[in-house]
């Protein structure tokens, strides 16, 4: 794929001394978005009691507009603050009997597995875990997890996993979840922004960030719950709007909060749509392809095989003996040295740095990386 598009660093503020590798954790705003939230909270603090007035409505126009970036039904779409407080609202609301069983799998995020651990002590559950092989393709994927749904009370599963960066096929998978009649929680943090419609599949609930690949402000994700459950949903904190029968309305307003990020999440939509973000996904895609593929050479290893990759991220793998037990240390080290942000990943026993492309980044980064990175594993 020939690469047309150049790097936009200048819409970000990030520090241009600094490699930026790692943009799937917890993304990046640009100056467009800062700008509007630093003048949204100039308004706020000018009269607290007027915006406290209008941020019912403005949260209505944010709502609709994220829905729609989702192609999502907006009946069924509530603002929530992170991926995880959408899993837990599933949990929340699906009936998990005692005796039944919780089903995820070895690639299911270390907080949704807890949440997973919390509902199951709480309600006399099981945590089933499925092992889904590194490499394994769609089929085998949907044949493994349907092995492990009867009696089964619900089946969440990752649209895209975080530290393996490996797709799942949502659509068979909530097809082979429905034919058992078990609900399905779909774990869609990273999805925004690089699958298109994310939750067209029609899972009981979805959730992903907005945060991360569509660069909303940190604190906005959305939850899409399917007709069925939209009356039970209720949002984690309990405020005035406990007695609010309207779905996605109901999620809207959760007492004195800082609702600036939600209001300002669609100017990051229209930094997207500037940045023609349907001809620059697949650059980016090559981008990461090919910054990979540069450092798995410098560190005489390989680019892992995930099945299906995701647009924009790629694990490489590590030398064997690198020690990553001191926890953050390596991290910092990379970081204060070699002025790179990059994170590590593990499935198995195996280790991987795992690589992010966004708008601002370019092949420089990825050599530069390269370059300095052997010696700091070594
Ligand atoms: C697959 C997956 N699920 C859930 C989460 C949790 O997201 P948050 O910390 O925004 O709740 C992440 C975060 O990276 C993730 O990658």
């Amino acid at each position: 794929m020939a690469v047309t598009l150049s790097p936009r660093p200048d819409l970000w503020t990030l520090d241009p001394g600094v490699l930026h590798l790692n943009h799937g954790s917890y993304g990046a705003v640009p100056r467009r978005t800062q700008e509007l939230m630093a003048s949204l909270r100039t308004e706020m603090d000018a009269n607290p009691m007027v915006w406290f007035r209008t941020v019912a409505d403005r949260l209505t126009t944010s709502r609709l507009a994220l829905a729609s970036f989702l192609r999502t039904d907006p009946a069924g779409f509530a603002l929530v603050p992170n991926a995880s407080a959408g899993v837990t609202v599933a949990l929340h609301t699906l009936p998990i009997p005692a005796g039944s069983r919780i089903v995820l799998t070895d690639h299911a995020y270390g907080a949704v597995r807890y949440a997973a651990e919390r509902f199951a002590r709480d309600r006399g559950a099981e945590v089933v875990t499925v092992a889904i092989p590194l490499e394994a393709d769609d089929d085998t994927v949907v044949a493994l997890i349907a092995e492990h749904l009867d009696n089964a009370s619900v089946l969440i599963v990752d649209q895209i996993t975080s530290g393996t960066a490996k797709v799942f096929p949502i659509d068979a998978l909530v097809a082979a979840a429905h034919d058992h009649e078990v609900p399905i929680v779909v774990d869609g943090a990273h999805a925004p922004a690089l699958i298109d419609a994310p939750a067209a599949a029609g899972a009981d609930f979805w959730t992903g960030n907005f945060h991360k690949w569509p660069a909303a402000p940190r604190a906005t994700a959305g939850l899409v719950v399917a007709e069925r459950w939209r009356s039970a949903s209720m949002p984690l904190i309990v405020s005035w709007s406990e007695y609010d029968e309207r779905m996605p309305e109901r999620f809207d307003m959760q007492g004195t909060y800082d609702y600036v990020p939600w209001i300002a999440a669609p100017e990051s939509l229209e930094v997207l749509a500037d940045l023609d973000w349907p001809t620059r996904r697949p650059q980016l895609t090559a981008l990461v392809e090919e910054g990979a593929k540069v450092l798995a050479k410098a560190l005489g290893t390989g680019v892992a095989e995930v099945g299906h990759a995701p647009a924009t991220m790629r694990l490489v793998e590590l030398p064997s003996g690198v020690d990553l037990s001191g926890g953050d240390m390596l991290k910092m080290r990379i970081s204060g040295e070699l002025k790179a942000e990059i994170t590590f990943t593990g499935f198995e026993d195996r280790q991987f740095i795992r690589l992010s492309a966004h708008a601002y980044n370019s092949l420089a980064d990825y050599e530069k990386l390269s370059e300095g990175l052997p010696r700091l594993l070594g």
